[in-house]
């Protein structure tokens, strides 16, 4: 029996991987850094390379994974990774969510805690250790394809929603046998691409990122994230997978952070293939190691590089093994060498897909979806006769689900996606709410796009798949016929209308934000029947509507609102309950608009092109309710502070409406004069209150005065006293907000 220290779980981890790292051989030590994928089996990860961990594993090859670990000679279990990042993703039958950008519209930190312990507790009982999510990446230009994925624009909500995730995922710490690991990516900058284009050099400077793309990492660096993945772009030359100020400097000395760090896909072969830094990989390995990164994505070349490195004299093998403690601190953390938490299908029975965790998704997938226009027509009344359902978009399971979700492309064993029953669509939560009599027409109506195979070839140099590539179909006019006809008689016609997946995600990025295919025809030929239309933008992200789209009745988006995202949609136009989606993200009128965040720096000469306005077409924020609201009498209760003092205030919000209103009350800073160019504001609390019609509620806001800080030129995040503005309103347009003014003094 073996009876060796790192074995004995009464040990002090430290002291367990202290002597496990001890007798590990060098070969051992690189496996350990490395995660493989099985797409050709689990044989020869484990046995040919010692690997620390695997991802993207089909059922089977989880328990072929876990019962080889168990015949390996130290017996070290396998670090399972997933993207499960809006639920389960690839384990059927499992609580699929709306997608991160959907949730972010809720505003809800405990709501996505929740998700994120449901997504756990899920999650765990199928072997899968480690989710990677959620995404902190920063959406600012829309035509790139993992805007889906992002919690949208906003730093301080991506802070305060990621965190909260976080949480939900890490349980009440890892010893707990429903939590999972987090990750925070993509270490960072890499969502600051260039023409929205995947992967690009991201052209962001250190105090650019300190101002705006760092503080949700740091946030939960600081508060426990297990694992940080990086992405996969160089800035200002530097690949991030060495950049040493990043992931030295930053993360591990400034931040303290002590958690796992892992390379995206490959980056450790793209040093060497696209980014050409390096001949060989035993200097890409040797630098990468350098650089700090613990585990390597998938780069089988890593092997025999590192050991090349070490044996060359690049690398010290005192590095190896400090990334390989990390990794084994949190596989004993997780209790993996007692439990190896491998799949247990009778627990999986209880946990996935529990009526409580369905609760949780229509919850979800309410307060997901935003209503963007609506002139009256919205609620429908239980009295309509008929309604036309019409769209590509309206009966269409996958693109509900989104990215990373079934058949989106990134699980092989799973080409079939998931159960269509178990999804409902804007059509089928349509049919069954609409009362008896009511008649409930269908028509397609369009078609967006056809794919087919990328000419330049399957795969990506890094192994990854190629996507296809997408045409857009031109409207068929026999379809739009049948269209018409199922509108005409009817009392209204709901137009569901947007992307779909192949438009979505890694690779896939968009050059134009429009309703491809025959949309925008559909949706003139709809119009022009005189039946009132509602619009359901059913889209992964923002979109450019159509001019003709000023003509719907009402617009509602519904951001791959996930399994029970239609009846959400249904039940938001019958006013089941009140919408209280806000836009965490503007809307373009005009790709060439990009980018639109709204916390920019101010620009000398206005706000027009010569053709056009910079006005986004709905900005962060931005959502309505069925009801109305006024907002009055902001007081600020002490307008002089200390930069140590907290922010506090004072607003009535009163419902103006004849239902009760559901308002997310959102808080700006203005900081009056900067010594460096600074955004005009920023977002720095939000609150929701629930108001009666006819009556107004108090509510009390609270913002850090160390929160409302800026970069100096010189990189500092400080706080500089003078003047300040608290903005407070119900979205980020300046005619919305009230403003407060205070002060911060020097002491
Ligand atoms: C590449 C993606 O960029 C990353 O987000 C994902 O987690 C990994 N592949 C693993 O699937």
């Amino acid at each position: 029996m073996n009876t060796a220290p790192y074995l004995d779980p009464a040990l002090p981890t430290s002291a367990r991987v202290a002597d496990l790292v001890s007798r590990m051989t060098l070969p051992e030590k690189v496996g350990q850094m490395m995660q493989l994928h099985a797409n050709d089996g689990v044989e020869s990860p484990i046995r040919d390379f010692h690997v620390g961990s695997m991802l993207h594993m089909s059922p089977a090859n989880l328990v072929a994974a876990g019962e080889l670990a168990k015949k390996t000679r130290l017996r070290i279990p396998i670090l399972i990774g997933e993207d499960c990042i809006h639920g389960h993703s690839f384990f059927k039958g499992a609580t699929i969510y709306p997608t991160q950008l959907g949730l972010a519209a809720s505003f809800d930190a405990d709501l996505l805690e929740r998700i994120g312990r449901a997504t756990a507790v899920e999650v765990a009982p199928t072997g899968v250790h480690w989710t990677f999510s959620p995404v902190l990446c920063i959406s600012r230009d829309l035509r790139w394809g993992r805007v889906s994925e992002t919690f949208g624009e906003d730093p301080y909500l991506i802070g305060e929603l990621a965190a909260a995730m976080m949480r939900g995922y890490q349980g009440d710490g890892l010893g707990d046998p429903t939590a999972i690991l987090a990750t925070a990516k993509h270490f960072a900058g890499y969502s600051e691409t260039q023409g929205g284009r995947d992967a690009s050099e991201a052209d962001i400077s250190q105090r650019k990122l300190r101002s705006w793309f760092l503080s949700p990492f740091e946030k939960v660096a600081r508060e426990g994230c297990a694992t940080f993945m990086l992405g996969y772009q160089g800035i200002d030359g530097v690949p991030i997978t060495i950049n040493k100020w990043l992931l030295g400097d930053v993360l591990r000395e400034e931040w303290g952070y002590k958690g796992m760090l892992i390379t995206d896909w490959d980056n450790v072969g793209n040093l060497v293939r696209e980014q050409r830094l390096f001949p060989d990989y035993a200097h890409a390995a040797a630098a990468a190691v350098r650089a700090g990164n613990d585990m390597i994505m998938t780069t089988p070349a890593f092997f025999e590089g590192a050991q090349q490195a070490v044996a060359q004299g690049l690398l010290d093998e005192q590095l190896i093994d400090q990334a390989v403690g990390r990794i084994l601190t949190l596989k004993f953390d997780l209790g993996l060498f007692e439990n190896p938490r491998l799949p247990d299908p009778e627990r999986q029975r209880a946990v996935i897909a529990q009526p409580a965790h369905t609760a949780l998704n229509l919850e979800a997938a309410r307060r997901s979806l935003v209503l963007l226009r609506n002139d009256g027509l919205l609620p429908l009344r239980q009295s309509v006769r008929k309604i036309a359902v019409v769209g590509p978009n309206a009966d269409d399971a996958d693109t509900q689900l989104g990215d990373w979700a079934g058949n989106s492309g990134q699980a092989h064993w799973l080409t079939t996606g998931h159960d269509p029953d178990a999804i409902t669509t804007v059509l089928d939560g349509l049919r069954a709410l609409a009362s008896d009599g009511c008649e409930v027409a269908y028509a397609k109506g369009a078609e967006i796009i056809t794919t087919g195979p990328d000419p330049v070839g399957e795969f990506f140099p890094d192994g990854q798949p190629r996507p296809d590539i997408a045409m857009p179909v031109a409207a068929d006019p026999a379809m739009i016929a049948e269209a018409v006809e199922a509108a005409r008689g009817a009392d209204v016609v709901v137009a569901v209308l947007g992307d779909r997946i192949e438009l979505v995600g890694e690779g896939r990025s968009t050059a134009t934000l429009e309703l491809l295919g025959g949309q925008v025809a559909l949706l003139d030929a709809l119009l022009d029947t005189g039946v009132p239309v509602i619009l359901v933008v059913l889209a992964s992200k923002p979109h450019v509507l159509p001019p003709s789209a000023d003509r719907a009745a009402a617009v509602v988006w519904a951001a791959n609102p996930g399994m029970v995202g239609g009846q959400a949609v249904a039940e938001l136009l019958f006013g089941e309950f009140e919408p209280s989606g806000r836009l965490p993200i503007s809307w373009p009128r005009h790709v060439g608009q990009q980018p639109t965040y709204y916390n920019q720096i101010d620009a000398q000469h206005g706000h027009r092109y010569a053709d056009l306005t910079q006005e986004p077409a709905w900005v962060f924020g931005d959502g309505l309710g069925y009801s109305t609201v006024e907002y009055r009498d902001l007081e600020v209760l002490m307008p002089t502070l200390s930069a140590s003092d907290t922010v506090r205030a004072r607003v009535t919000v009163a419902n103006t409406g004849s239902r009760a209103a559901i308002e997310t009350v959102q808080v700006y800073v203005r900081d009056v004069n900067t010594s460096a160019t600074w955004a005009d504001r920023e977002l720095k609390s939000f609150a929701h209150v629930t108001v009666a019609p006819g009556e107004a509620a108090t509510v009390d806001l609270e913002v850090p005065t160390a929160s409302c800080s800026i970069v100096t030129s010189d990189g500092a995040r400080v706080v500089e006293p003078g003047a300040f503005e608290l903005l407070v309103g119900p979205s980020s347009r300046l005619s919305d907000l009230l403003v407060g003014p205070f002060e911060v003094t020097a002491s």
